[in-house]
């Protein structure tokens, strides 16, 4: 598919304005709306396509962005993309992965501190270990991982495909690292034996099941969509468990008028925009790192062409088999 094509760089700053003006003061508005029309030339004059993870603020994610979506349509568009530029608005480990399958582009990420709970719990060494105390037992890495961590992988997988990368390798056994919580869901979905690591993401794990019961016990009608990150007593109350373009796809399938999305603050934001006839009850646990992410920072990006992602050839294509892998079996 013709990425360039996509480049949304002349979307109408009113059509931008009607999707955030619940979110965002007139004020503020107003400058954003001059580093909107800033990244759109910009983007224009560069040959860059701007890829945003559903997790980044409503301003970018409908302003600038020009393809949205999660960890692994991130990762398939990134691949098929033809533009000279991929700036990657998102964390760190979404950057690395799109400079793996698109290794002759130059991908930026607006801000280098831009990490992730789960890819800073477990090294490359962490893995050798594992391998050596269970061996012949298959290992699949969460993409929330470094390039280092992928590289000691046989397979990689999103929250959209876990189940199905899983039972793909016919294993009785299967070391899932590192999220715990998702490895346990994967385990009561597949019925797999699962090793765990005890990796946990900072943002889901603070969502509990009474402040679930107690959402419950106020609004009766509420119905819950939850990312496979959370804790499993969390998961076990919620009406829908995916990932969250799993989430955004649900949302517009099901007939409920109140909803509640068990995930990051602005996955939320974004979404309302699409669902006027549905009160969302806001849940806001918020991921620092997204939101380091920010208008200015990316007109910085593509001014100065910062911060490029560099990965050595080495790691890159022990890590690029593991994702290949993966981007065969595509979505569950
Ligand atoms: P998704 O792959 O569902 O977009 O999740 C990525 C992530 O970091 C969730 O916290
Ligand atoms: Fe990582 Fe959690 Fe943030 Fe997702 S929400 S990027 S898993 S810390």
């Amino acid at each position: 598919m013709d990425i360039k094509s996509h480049i949304k760089s002349d979307i109408p700053l009113y059509e931008v304005y009607e999707k955030v003006k619940s979110l965002v003061p007139l004020e503020e508005w107003f400058i954003s709306a001059e580093y909107i029309e800033e990244i759109n030339r910009l983007k224009r004059e560069k040959g860059a396509v701007i890829l945003a993870h559903n997790y980044q603020t409503p301003d970018i994610f409908h302003g600038v962005a020009d393809i949205v979506g999660d960890s692994l349509a991130l990762a398939q568009k990134a691949k098929e993309s033809d533009a000279d530029i991929i700036v990657l608005c998102g964390v760190h480990f979404m950057a690395e992965t799109a400079k793996i399958v698109n290794p002759s582009k130059k991908v930026l990420i607006p801000d280098l501190e831009a990490g992730c709970s789960l890819a800073s719990s477990i090294t490359a060494q962490d893995v050798r270990k594992l391998r050596e105390k269970y061996p012949g037992v298959p290992i699949v890495a969460y993409v929330n991982t470094t390039a280092e961590v992928k590289a000691e992988v046989d397979i990689c997988c999103t929250s959209a495909n876990a189940v199905k990368v899983v039972e793909s390798l016919g294993s009785d056994r299967v070391i899932f690292l590192p999220d715990k919580y998702l490895g346990k869901w994967v385990a009561r979905q597949t019925g797999v034996e699962i090793i765990l690591w005890d990796g946990t993401c900072e943002v889901h794990e603070k969502f509990t099941a009474e402040e679930l019961k107690c959402m419950k016990s106020q609004f009766p009608d509420l119905y819950t969509l939850a990312h496979p990150e959370c804790a499993p007593e969390v998961l076990e109350l919620a009406d829908f468990v995916g990932s969250t373009s799993g989430m955004i796809r649900h949302l517009s399938q099901v007939n409920k008028r109140r909803v509640a999305l068990i995930t990051e603050c602005s996955m939320g934001d974004n979404v309302m925009a699409y669902h006027p006839d549905k009160e969302f009850i806001r849940t806001c646990n918020m991921c620092p790192h997204m939101k380091k992410i920010t208008l200015q920072k990316i007109v910085l990006s593509l001014k100065k062409e910062q911060f490029e992602v560099k990965i050595d050839e080495n790691t890159a294509s022990k890590a690029r088999e593991a994702i290949e892998r993966m981007l065969k079996i595509g979505r569950s």
